[in-house]
């Protein structure tokens, strides 16, 4: 499904509709202003005619017009238009003006004031027509007054205001947009340091976003958010107890039936002894295994229990306590650390981290008969803000085809040997729950190294 974004649907709509909103008013802004510029012309082509009957008068039975000294101005206000008349008196006699000026079409009612358009010579023009009756010696006399003009000046009126209320009102749309935009972008500012806050934390960090800071549209949403975060926690945490009853179940009569089989007077005496107690043990191991490697689940292991803690104090406390053992074993022993290296971490997880590497050192770097090989090395150096944890070890090492496939469960490179597949899987998991990047190399002539990149945090 096409996702929509808030921001660009309401940016879409406000748009749209000022666009909308200024098509319309462009539309009534300029029906308005053509009936005003219009009425304005009409009142002085009225005031024209007026002018015209004010010079009409009657003699010797015959209306006649006093034409004005400088004569009458036959151009519009602006010189660019022109303007007609025509006076005719009872018997549709031309008494001053022009000949055939248009009259109302017949269908039109004329009443004494009548304004009407039409073309003269070839020219549009606005026409007035005005019915006057006078008296003389109470006798009646009608004169008909004809005054139109072309429209040069009404449609140069109209386009010069239309153009600049355009002018203006494109201005304010411009800044309308403007706002707008800057108001859509505050008004989703709460959503978007929540997109922000919940983009930036650890996918793995199932704490409850806080409510407080979330806008009331979106409330709800996180509420659920919480609900599911909740739920999450609980169903992990039900499986991290249920993994620990599972292991703690087995183990005890696992450990049970050691004894008792330690204690049989008549396993003593048999050959099979060995074999139930390697069988027992490594039963007891991978049960072992398999809670560690559980608990260790990147998706379930809650982060917020690592705190900062001095991975060099660590490893020196575990090398120390592993040392007597790896001597027994008959292999050498190397150990170079500084001081100290900060890194945000889980004591209990990293130590069955080092374990688990030692533990492999111990149990593979040996020579086929089973005889071990070298020195085993665990070092501790610092570089561009990252501790580099390494475990190396003189033995054979891994063929190349596997280096990739050793780290998965279960898999193991030489199924005759002891050992539940998992060690690396559990050392792979704990790395990346540290944010640090894991590597197995072959060194030269042979031997593996297992380098482990921490982030290391400032104290
Ligand atoms: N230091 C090493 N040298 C040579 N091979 C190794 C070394 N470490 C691990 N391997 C190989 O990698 C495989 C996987 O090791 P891993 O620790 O995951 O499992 P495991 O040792 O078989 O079982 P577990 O550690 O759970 O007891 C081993 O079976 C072994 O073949
Ligand atoms: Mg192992």
């Amino acid at each position: 499904m096409k996702t929509v974004s808030i921001r660009s649907r309401l940016i879409d709509l406000l748009s749209t509709s000022l666009v909308m909103v200024a098509l319309v008013s462009f539309g009534i802004i300029f029906l308005f202003l053509q009936y005003k510029v219009n009425k304005h012309f009409d009142d002085a082509l009225l005031s024209e005619a007026r002018n015209i009957i004010n010079r009409l008068y009657v003699q010797e039975k015959e209306i006649h017009f006093k034409v004005p000294e400088l004569g009458i101005n036959l151009q519009t206000a602006s010189g660019k238009g022109s303007v007609f008349y025509a006076i005719e008196d009872d018997y549709k006699t031309i008494i001053s003006g022009f000949e055939a000026l248009p009259r109302p079409l017949l269908n039109k009612r004329i009443n004494d004031i009548t304004f009407y358009d039409d073309i003269y010579a070839g020219e549009k023009i606005r026409a007035l027509l005005v019915m006057h009756k006078m008296y003389r010696n109470t006798l009646p006399y009608h004169a008909t007054i004809i005054v139109a003009e072309t429209l040069e000046d009404r449609n140069a009126m109209i386009q010069e205001i239309f153009i600049a209320i355009s002018g203006v009102t494109c201005m304010i749309i411009f800044i309308v947009i403007a706002v707008s935009l800057v108001a859509v972008n505050k008004g989703l500012e709460p959503l978007m340091s929540l997109q922000h806050f919940i983009q930036k934390r650890d996918i793995h960090d199932l704490t409850p976003i806080d409510e407080r800071s979330v806008p009331k549209e979106v409330l709800s949403l996180v509420e659920s958010i919480n609900h599911l975060f909740i739920k999450l926690k609980k169903s992990f945490s039900h499986i991290e107890h249920f993994n620990a009853d599972v292991s703690h179940q087995l183990r005890t009569p696992l450990a049970e039936l050691k004894v008792l089989l330690q204690m049989d007077t008549w396993l003593q005496q048999s050959q099979k002894k060995d074999q139930y107690m390697t069988i027992i043990d490594t039963m007891a191991h991978t049960t072992q295994q398999l809670l560690m490697y559980a608990k260790t689940n990147p998706d379930a292991f809650d982060r917020l229990r690592l705190k900062p803690l001095n991975l060099c104090e660590l490893c020196e406390k575990i090398a120390m306590a592993k040392v007597p053992f790896i001597y027994a074993q008959g292999f050498e022993f190397a150990y170079e650390a500084p001081k100290e290296l900060w890194i945000n971490g889980g004591p209990i997880i990293l130590e069955s981290l080092l374990q688990n590497l030692l533990d492999n050192a111990l149990h593979y770097a040996r020579s086929i008969d089973s005889k071990p090989m070298g020195m085993i090395t665990l070092s501790l150096t610092e570089e561009n803000k990252h501790a580099i944890l390494k475990v190396s070890d003189e033995g054979p090492g891994i063929a190349e085809e596997y280096l990739e496939q050793v780290c998965e469960r279960f898999f193991r490179v030489d199924t005759k040997k002891h050992g539940s597949g998992l060690g690396l899987g559990i050392v792979k998991h704990i790395a990346e729950l540290h944010n640090a990047s894991m590597h197995l190399s072959n060194r030269s002539p042979h031997g593996l190294e297992v380098s482990i990149r921490f982030p290391l945090v400032s104290q």
